[in-house]
């Protein structure tokens, strides 16, 4: 079955879109990458998304506008792979608007990408509103990588984890013998992102390799302050996102902008590398941009030197396609009737079957239901290096 995955994550830089042929032989899922790209979105469109997040106010017609110019956005982005054969279905994360927590409770998550205009555009089946279901069954929504990460690395024989570093950045960590365990430790671009488009008015949008934040010098007293975040103290599973690190987190700060880059990114990796600590995690896949931030890189090596980093790229896969990977993922599950949550990474009481499902432009006909549950992945061209 070949499925496209779709997400734009909290960087709201751009639609990562990937098409993977997946075969289910026994309990093993088979998966290769037959395409994928990042679609930037329109200026425009990224203005108004943005302008419509906390701590900005919105209206219900804006959050209509955005619903559809999104879909629309998104069904591009699909139809914008160059296959062979057509998929078989879709699978969309759309965009979060709100991440709706209290402490360590999720209540709700809305996405927007009206659904329709993909399955209008492409013609066949469209899984979206992932997340949901996962609340509704107790769970935070998120991180949903973690069903990925957990068949694709969760065999191995040492302590794991499987990091992404966008907007937020999350771990799932795998441990011999133990559950598995997913949480957002804080924000990996988020503040980066807010910081500099601030501090040059919006001239750049982001520190390119970390350029900026390498010349810098880390302001100790202001790093201390920010680590006082109570949300780093809450035991996992906990989510976050542009709700609390948004705009006006940060304050007003008289550093220069290149010492305020650093400070941000030593918090980025300090926060990482606690939780990695915490689990005796001996080795680290790091995807999503932030792992083209050398200074978080760079950091995260220098504060945890006996750990081995790698990134998903030096390992075959696209670092900022990862995430789509993973939808087009539990696209397939769901449409195999299998749980595309993992429950004790979630905090969900059961793992729920994903998603709403749209029909292509005939009857609905899915995959007859997988009579096995899937323990591992193998993703061809993956470089599995070490066990
Ligand atoms: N060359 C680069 N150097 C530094 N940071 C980068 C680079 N490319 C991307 N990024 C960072 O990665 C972010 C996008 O990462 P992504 O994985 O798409 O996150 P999200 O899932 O939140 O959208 C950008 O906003 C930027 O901060
Ligand atoms: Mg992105």
């Amino acid at each position: 079955m070949r499925v496209i995955g779709l997400i734009s994550g909290t960087s709201h830089d751009a639609i990562e879109a990937a098409a993977v042929d997946f075969d289910l032989v026994g309990e093993r899922i088979d998966a290769r990458i037959v395409a994928s790209a990042g679609v930037p979105y329109a200026p425009d469109l990224r203005r108004r998304l943005l302008a419509a997040l906390p701590p900005g106010e919105t209206t219900a017609a804006e959050i209509c506008a955005l619903d559809t110019l999104i879909g629309h956005a998104f069904a591009e982005a699909a139809a914008s792979l160059e296959l062979d054969r057509p998929a078989d279905l879709v699978c969309s994360h759309g965009q979060t608007i709100f991440h709706w927590v209290d402490g360590r409770r999720a209540l709700g998550g809305l996405q927007l990408g009206q659904p329709a205009w993909i399955a209008e555009r492409l013609g066949v089946p469209v899984v979206s509103d992932v997340r949901a279901r996962d609340i509704a069954a107790g769970g935070q929504g998120a991180p949903l990588a973690s069903i990925f990460d957990v068949l694709l690395l969760g065999g191995s024989e040492r302590p794991c984890a499987a990091l992404n570093l966008g907007g937020i950045a999350n771990v799932t960590v795998m441990r011999p013998g133990e559950e598995p365990i997913a949480y957002d430790t804080g924000p990996a671009n988020a503040l980066l992102d807010l910081a500099i488009a601030a501090g040059t008015g919006g001239a750049e949008t982001f520190d390119r390799d970390g350029a900026r934040a390498r010349r810098g010098r880390v302001d100790s007293a202001l790093l201390e302050r920010l680590l006082t975040e109570p949300y780093y103290a809450l035991p996992p599973p906990k989510t976050t996102g542009k709700e609390l690190f948004h705009s006006e987190y940060l304050g007003s700060t008289d550093l220069s902008l290149d010492d305020l880059l650093a400070t941000l990114a030593a918090l980025t990796t300090e926060t990482v590398a606690r939780e990695l600590e915490r689990y005796g995690v001996e080795r680290v896949v790091a995807s999503g941009g932030g792992t083209r931030n050398r200074a978080i890189m760079d950091g995260l090596a220098r504060r945890l030197p006996e750990v081995e980093l790698e990134t998903f790229e030096q390992l075959g896969v696209a670092s900022e396609s990862k995430e789509a990977v993973v939808f087009a993922l539990i696209g397939f599950l769901t449409a195999h009737g299998l749980a595309g949550a993992v429950p004790s990474c979630t905090g969900a009481g059961r793992a729920a079957i994903l998603g709403t499902i749209t029909p292509g432009r005939g009857p609905l006909v899915l995959p007859a239901p997988a009579s096995v549950r899937p323990s591992r992945l193998v993703l061809e061209g993956f470089v599995e290096a070490v066990a």
